[in-house]
């Protein structure tokens, strides 16, 4: 039985101002039977370690280098995530793919170094609009699994996120059944590659405008074991109703 996941992606949004909407969450879901991340900024992640402390909520990173350390100009080691308090990292979000062009080998490499330094990678996939209406979705998503996800993955060690990218922000969601379709190739192909065990094991999290008002119906389709939130993340007033919908 895998464990529901709300993660949240606060992105480039939250200032110390914001530590009260997490502290409000850490104070109401401490001990609810869905776990639950929020990944702040990298600036404001020890400080949000230090206000989830003690309680269930979990902190982490949205993106680390592939290098343990070095010269790398206003770049995070995965080290550094873990020292400020984080259990998990986000890689490969379709933003950082596009702004600071991550190839699927890069993505790969960075959770490689996430997995060796205990950290869980929540890797990130999708498609865009325009390859989902050339019928390439299962193939980007497959081309995109087979490169992003590291060899030595274990359920415990991997998260992956589908995240069409026409649904980020967008208001947009996809159909039921698209959901399903592409969740339900990720588990076999997961499976396929990894063996019953841990393929059975990792952890699909939908992401793009989940909302309180779509969390219930998404949480009902096969092999959605959570979601990614980024926008409705940033209000304990609106990801508390999105936690809710998976217990
Ligand atoms: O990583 C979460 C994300 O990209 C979805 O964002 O604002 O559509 O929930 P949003």
């Amino acid at each position: 039985m895998r464990q529901k996941l709300a993660a949240g992606n606060w992105k480039m949004n939250g200032t110390s101002a914001t530590l009260p909407e997490l502290k409000a969450l850490a104070d109401t879901y401490g001990t609810a039977g869905v776990d639950v991340l929020i990944c702040p900024p990298a600036a404001l992640l020890h400080r949000a370690a230090e206000v989830i402390d003690g309680s269930a909520v979990a902190v982490g990173g949205q993106d680390c280098h592939a290098d343990g350390a070095g010269a790398h100009t206003g770049d995070t080691s995965a080290e550094m995530l873990k020292d400020a308090g984080a259990s998990s990292v986000i890689v490969g979000h379709s933003e950082r793919r596009t702004d600071h062009n991550e190839s699927d080998a890069a993505v790969c490499a960075k959770a490689e170094t996430a997995m060796a330094t205990g950290l869980t990678a929540i890797v990130c996939l999708g498609e865009s609009l325009q390859q989902r209406d050339a019928g390439e979705t299962l193939e980007v998503i497959g081309s995109q699994l087979a490169g992003s996800v590291p060899e030595q993955s274990t359920g415990d060690s991997l998260v992956i996120a589908y995240e069409p990218i026409w649904a980020i922000g967008t208001g947009k969601v996809p159909t039921l059944e698209q959901i399903g379709e592409v969740h339900g190739f990720l588990r076999a192909q997961l499976v396929a590659r990894f063996g019953n065990e841990v393929g059975a094991a990792v952890r699909l999290l939908y992401g793009g405008s989940v909302k309180p008002s779509n969390a219930t119906e998404i949480f009902a389709v096969e092999d959605v074991d959570g979601a990614l939130v980024g926008g409705a993340s940033l209000k304990a007033t609106d990801f508390a109703p999105i936690i809710a919908a998976l217990e």
